[in-house]
């Protein structure tokens, strides 16, 4: 397989708990996992050669304002740190957003009245759940919520705390899409009102997601993101071809259903469709592929 092992980053969902193993809706061989399974996984995964995980946090309670992801004593904090005191050479990433942490379930901080976005305070709660992390040990925190500035506040905010090298995974090109659904479902994340696109980019505007490229490298991201991959793979490479800086693709939850989905009922041969869709998004310029697949492609190369 045209794949390597070190070019792909495995999303891991961690909830609160104990000996806890949820298979998620929709998405065969992921589970939501407490922290000792979860440190099972990265065991296991670590040895096969996949060191490289996106952690997503599901909190014990949600609240108006997202409280729990940047709590002293939060659930992707708390698992950064029992990963560094056990294994060595693991690359962490963490997901930097509020919607499985907030009652509405929208990706930042809402204000009451008008049910839109409050962009100070949602800079301030972004920038306060990546310094946690920075301080846990992340190696990258990836802001996912596209709020406007969020590279450059947390970038500011990392420095201005002591975190200079804590690097920033940006989710710059993301776009308000349809197959973000089985994920949603794992994080227990959907919006309770409304929907995404008052911050999410529209699938049919390229120059404003190309902006917002642009706009991430010169606020600090040291690796920018195009989301989804699958029908994107055109952004890809345009940004592939404006760009320095390593380009990450995020094979989505939705784009993993349907791939499996096909083979489940023989409409294509698994492992054939992986290898070919993997290598058209490296084709396309990918440098990195955040998928559901990294455990299973681990097991198929060795
Ligand atoms: C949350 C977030 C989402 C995904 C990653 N981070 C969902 C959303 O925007 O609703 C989607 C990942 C996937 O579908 O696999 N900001
Ligand atoms: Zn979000």
């Amino acid at each position: 397989m045209n794949i390597e092992l070190s070019e792909l980053i495995y999303p891991i969902f961690v909830k609160k708990g104990e000996n806890l193993s949820e298979e998620i809706p929709l998405m065969p061989g992921i589970f939501r996992l407490s922290p000792d399974r979860l440190l099972r996984e990265v065991e296991e995964l670590a040895g096969r050669g996949v060191k490289k995980f996106l952690i997503f946090g599901i909190p014990g309670r949600k609240s108006r304002r997202g409280n729990d992801a940047y709590s002293r004593d939060n659930i992707v904090s708390e698992t950064i740190k029992a990963i560094r005191s056990r294994f060595e050479g693991i690359t962490i990433f963490t997901d930097v957003c509020l919607c499985a942490y907030t009652s509405h379930g929208h990706c930042g901080i809402i204000k009451e009245r008008e049910k839109s976005i409050d962009l100070k305070e949602t800079l301030k709660a972004l920038s306060d759940m990546a310094i946690t992390h920075a301080e846990a040990g992340a190696d990258y925190v990836a802001p996912s919520a596209m709020a406007e500035g969020q590279v450059g506040a947390i970038r500011k905010a990392l420095n201005a705390n002591g975190y200079k090298g804590t690097k920033i995974m940006a989710y710059s090109a993301k776009f308000n899409s349809n197959a973000y659904g089985p994920f949603r479902n794992a994080a227990n994340s959907f919006p309770k009102f409304g929907d995404r696109s008052g911050y999410q980019l529209d699938h049919s505007k390229k120059d404003e997601a190309l902006e917002r490229v642009r706009e991430d490298i010169i606020q600090g991201a040291d690796i920018v993101m195009v989301k989804p991959a699958l029908w994107y793979l055109d952004m890809v490479n345009e940004v592939k071809n404006m760009i320095e800086r390593p380009l990450a693709v995020y094979n989505v939850s939705g784009e993993y259903a349907m791939m499996k989905e096909g083979a489940r009922i023989g409409l294509w041969e698994e492992k054939g469709i992986v290898k070919e869709i993997f290598s058209s998004m490296k084709r396309a310029g990918a440098d990195l592929i955040i998928t559901y697949y990294a455990k299973e492609i681990s097991k198929w190369i060795k």
